[in-house]
């Protein structure tokens, strides 16, 4: 009989629980194009309190999320501010120049997190019509390239003052604010108060199988849900789906600490194989990014798979592990042993 690999791929792996699939099996529905579907709505309503928004609207993904907000945020020409490593710039298909005919002004930060004093020269004089116009800085809490990395709430608030200062829309991509909030203790309310919008996934480490929400003002939501129309993403008897959503932020949110738990030690058992080479500090949330020293990434990824462990690249040269609910205490010190195995050839 073959073992299941550890999957540490990421955190959209997890499948829905017993718990979940019965909400699911129980939902009541209807068609949400009309918004008449009562589980879509409750949803949205719990999701707006949560987030502490005027409304929230349930979309298909974390890039349909960021992709709705920025369309709505911007005009074509406009420009957007985010960091180098931002996953609206590395992993989203280019969809900014697609979807909205606007451009990003990649920076590069640290751990994520990029500063008012390297936004301010980024932004576009006004009266310099040749140039595309600065609209939109960007955030990505938790980062994850930069490992889950928490974006300081001191440095948002500066941003927002230099938003302000400008005229300029903030965007939170908040795909695992969750991730933040647990481990903060900053309510996903504070975070999401500075940003004009903020997607957030519910398939990550909450363990749905599908949805993302954003919110933001009543308005703001309306033109939203106008071009979720647009781009395809009307769904009818959604219910079905988004009653795993409200499970997971009813039932999924404070045990992410575990989580946070299982990726510590992980991080604390790569620290002490002098072969590799890992940031500690980083290691704030699910996500531990490491570098082997010993051997390449991709030799590292089949030896982990070989011997059970499934690992992935996260930025190029870099091994990324994350944890989630659908792996135990017993498979994280399984994991620990198979990566002494591989990594600790002295
Ligand atoms: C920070 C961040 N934003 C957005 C997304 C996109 O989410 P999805 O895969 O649901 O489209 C991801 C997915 O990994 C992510 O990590």
């Amino acid at each position: 009989m073959t073992t299941k690999p550890i999957y540490l791929r990421s955190d959209t792996v997890t499948r829905p629980s017993q718990e979940m699939r019965r909400a699911m099996y129980e939902a009541e529905v209807g068609d949400d194009v009309f918004q008449e579907d009562p589980s879509v709505n409750q949803l949205q309503e719990y999701a707006t309190e949560l987030l502490g928004k005027e409304a929230a609207l349930f979309v298909s993904s974390g890039v349909m999320g960021n992709q709705i907000c920025l369309r709505v945020l911007t005009s074509p020409g406009d420009e957007v501010v985010c960091e180098r490593d931002a996953h609206i710039f590395q992993y989203e298909s280019g969809s900014p120049a697609v979807l909205s005919g606007v451009q990003l002004m990649p920076v590069e930060g640290k751990a994520g997190v990029i500063t008012p004093e390297q936004i301010e020269p980024c932004i576009r004089p006004i009266e310099a019509y040749y140039m595309p116009r600065t609209k939109v800085i960007e955030i990505e809490n938790t980062h994850n390239r930069a490992g889950g990395t928490i974006h300081p709430i001191e440095n948002i608030l500066r941003v927002k003052e230099l938003a302000k200062k400008y005229d300029l829309k903030l965007h939170l991509d908040g795909a695992r604010i969750w991730n933040a909030s647990v481990a903060s203790k900053i309510p996903v309310k504070e975070y999401a108060s500075h940003f004009d919008s903020i997607s957030c996934c519910l398939s990550k480490g909450l363990g749905a199988p599908v949805g993302s929400i954003i919110g933001g003002t009543k308005e703001f939501i309306k033109e939203a849900f106008r071009v979720r129309k647009s781009w395809g993403g009307g769904m009818r008897q959604i219910g079905i789906i988004a009653a795993a959503g409200l499970y997971a932020l009813k039932n999924n949110i404070e045990r992410l600490e575990e989580d946070h738990q299982k990726a510590r030690m992980l991080a604390e058992t790569i620290a002490e194989i002098s072969s590799c080479e890992i940031d500690l500090i980083s290691v704030q949330t699910n996500i531990v990014i490491f570098k082997s020293n010993a051997l390449n990434v991709l030799d590292s990824i089949e030896r982990c798979s070989e011997a059970g462990l499934l690992i992935s690249e996260g930025k190029p040269g870099y091994l990324r592990m994350i944890t989630h609910l659908d792996v135990s205490f017993d498979e994280i010190e399984k994991s620990k042993k198979i990566l002494n195995n591989i990594f600790n050839k002295k």
